[in-house]
């Protein structure tokens, strides 16, 4: 606490789930010090530059002007009250990668004092926060987790892109390392959120974020699968989904698509699996037939694309494809793990000319990728010999695409109510 009594914050991991935090934290007038360990990131901050959708560049100047610090510095980390470790949980070898955690609780433990607090958010399998963040903090620290300071887990909800449900109006699960702890974290957040929902253990927190995306990919899967099979039976799926979404009480809406992408649930099902098997020596076999079956989801696109192709005496070879969406849903500019990346690759193997459309994805975030980026608009639509729609991004307009493209695959039902030559998911 400075002589003013202003909290310090640190929030470590600057990405779609830590600035968001930051910002807030700032307007609610912390001493808010950003800590990533990507000088770029540190440096677009700085320079008033955001990169994530859902913080504008003003937002981050109130922020900055407000006292906010962006900082690769850990000397700058030096008497926080509360620390939130927000970095990437990513797989490696399809096993969890707890290194950027391990590494985030290493630089934190030297700075930390008594009466202090670390919450994790980042998305994990039960038993992290006890068995491998606090032995790293009581140990660089010589504290105790619990008794010289408070330690918690509290997940993430945001879902980048979304208006409706924000970091401040979706109730956030918070729990402690005791009672002690959890009314300390819950405390916090209350600060941050207008609703916590505190849970009696830090696993109970662990678990109800994998049990939230796990529900999302496996319900993704079986529509995924669904609609394979619903147009070899000559069904809309489409419709079906629309008719079963009627029901007001034990149904809820998924649709099917291209397969899935982001942070989340091409990763986080597998952190259960992978605790589920090592624990337990059983398999969580929801998650590995969800994992199959959206998976799958590219080549699935890549056969029809061809046969769509082929249709017209096209060979996939020479053809010029547009695939439109780079990002792994709509209104995003997030492409980690996009299904676009596989089909491009596919399409590329079978030797097609790959062109791909995103207004939302900075150029120079793709410059990893051998596809040329072209802009959205009836030119490049019409020049293509398919297009195939990803992603429903508000600023697909589906009239301009279904007037001007010749032919479509559309992977996202954007093109169900109008006319045009190709076919729908
Ligand atoms: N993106 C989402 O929609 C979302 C939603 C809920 C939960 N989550 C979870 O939140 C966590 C963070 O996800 P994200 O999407 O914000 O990731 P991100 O990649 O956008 O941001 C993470 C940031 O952490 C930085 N970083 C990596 N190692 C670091 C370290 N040791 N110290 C400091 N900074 C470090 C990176 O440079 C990066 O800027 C993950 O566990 C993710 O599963 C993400």
């Amino acid at each position: 606490m400075t002589d003013d009594g202003t909290r310090t914050l640190v929030v470590v991991g600057q990405g779609y789930v830590g600035l968001p935090l930051a910002m807030r934290a700032a307007q609610l007038g912390f001493r808010v010090i950003g800590f990533d360990t990507s000088a770029d990131r540190v440096r677009e901050l700085r320079a008033g530059r955001s990169y994530v959708g859902d913080v504008s560049d003003v937002e981050l100047a109130a922020a900055l002007g407000a006292g906010f610090v962006p900082t690769d510095d850990p000397a700058d980390l030096a008497g926080f009250d509360v620390a939130v470790i927000s970095v990437p949980t990513p797989l490696r070898d399809r096993m969890p990668d707890l290194s950027a955690v391990e590494q985030a609780a290493s630089t934190l433990g030297p700075h930390l004092r008594e009466g202090a607090m670390v919450v994790l958010e980042s998305t994990t399998y039960p038993g992290t926060t006890e068995e491998l963040v606090a032995p790293i903090l009581d140990a660089a620290s010589g504290l105790v987790a619990g008794e010289s300071y408070h330690l918690g887990y509290s997940p993430e909800r945001i879902d980048p892109g979304n208006r409706q449900h924000t970091l401040i109006n979706t109730p956030k699960v918070v729990a402690g390392i005791n009672a002690a702890s959890l009314k300390e974290v819950q405390a916090f957040y209350d600060c941050i959120v207008e609703q916590t929902v505190p849970v009696a253990t830090l696993a109970e927190a662990e678990m109800t974020k994998l049990l939230e995306n796990t529900f999302r990919h496996v319900n993704i899967a079986l529509v995924n699968e669904m609609a394979m099979f619903a147009r070899q039976l000559g069904v809309d799926i489409w419709r079906v989904i629309d008719a079963a979404s009627t029901k007001p009480f034990g149904f809820m809406k998924f649709t099917p698509g291209p397969g899935v992408g982001g942070h989340c649930l091409p990763v986080d099902p597998s952190y259960l699996s992978w605790r589920v098997e090592q624990h337990l020596g059983r398999k969580f076999e929801f998650v590995e037939l969800a994992n199959d079956i959206n998976e799958g989801m590219p080549l699935h696109v890549f056969e029809r694309v061809g046969a769509l192709l082929n249709e017209q005496r096209k060979p996939l070879n020479g053809s010029r494809v547009l695939l439109l969406g780079l990002a792994y849903k709509a209104a995003t500019s997030d492409w980690r793990e996009s299904p676009t990346v596989p089909l491009a690759a596919l399409l590329s193997a079978a030797k097609a000319e790959v062109v791909v459309c995103d207004p939302h994805v900075a150029p120079v975030t793709v410059q990893s990728l051998p596809y040329e980026l072209v802009p959205f608009g009836a030119d490049e639509l019409s020049r293509a010999d398919i297009v195939v729609v990803m992603v429903d991004h508000p600023s697909f307009d589906p009239d301009v695409v279904a007037a001007a493209a010749r032919l479509v695959f559309d992977a996202k039902g954007l093109l169900r109510d109008r006319d045009f030559t190709g076919e729908v998911l």
